[in-house]
């Protein structure tokens, strides 16, 4: 059986993450999105944060060494998108205890999906959530990222259409997860 470790992502893992990322969006999702829309919000939509590296909030899950899967939470007020032209880029801080941290940028590579990496970096991005007093967790979900949100007691909040600046969109959905109780 193969090991799986997570760690934190490091900026010079940067590189790497993109290819995982882009391998992960065409490979998964299929029946969702069309090609056309996958390619475009792989210039902005989906890909990594490196406030979030910076952080030391996002994660990566390596496979005998090699990376197969990434993601993570924040505390800053960007609920997606990468730092090459994510939306709404200058929101500030989230409070713990007020506001939902943000789960981010969760993508697993095609060869290794449905094994429970997804969840597992789940797991971590929750628990240390709450370690830094958030009670509610919110994200944006792809469509083929919902079924993992659901069967994580993530309940949808919102349908969200996403422009892209080339034309044409993407529909996302907004999901919230309370922590306390
Ligand atoms: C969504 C994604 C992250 C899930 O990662 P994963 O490692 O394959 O998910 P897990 O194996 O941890 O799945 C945990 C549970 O989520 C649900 N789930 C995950 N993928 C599912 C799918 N394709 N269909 C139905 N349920 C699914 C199941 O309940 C699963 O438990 P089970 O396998 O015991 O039935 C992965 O498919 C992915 O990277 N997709 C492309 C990128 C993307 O859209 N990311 C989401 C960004 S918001």
């Amino acid at each position: 059986m193969p090991q799986i470790r997570l760690r934190k992502a490091l900026l010079d893992d940067v590189p790497v993450l993109d290819n995982l990322i882009a391998a992960s969006a065409r490979g998964l999702s299929a029946g969702f999105y069309a090609p056309e829309q996958v390619e475009l919000a792989l210039t902005g939509a989906f890909g990594v944060d490196r406030d979030l590296i910076r952080d030391q909030t996002y994660l990566v899950a390596e496979q005998d060494g090699r990376p197969v899967a990434c993601g993570g939470w924040s505390r800053r007020r960007v609920l997606f998108g990468s730092d090459a032209g994510g939306p709404c880029r200058s929101g500030g801080d989230l409070t713990p205890g007020r506001d939902p941290a943000y789960i981010r940028a969760l993508f697993v590579h095609p060869d290794v999906a449905r094994r429970g990496i997804g969840r597992a970096i789940m797991a971590v991005s929750e628990a240390e959530a709450r370690l830094n007093g958030f009670l509610a967790l919110e994200l944006m979900a792809t469509l083929p990222g919902v079924p993992l949100y659901d069967a994580l007691g993530y309940s949808p909040v919102e349908r969200h259409t996403h422009p892209f600046p080339q034309g044409g969109s993407i529909d996302f959905v907004r999901m919230r997860k309370d922590l306390a109780g």
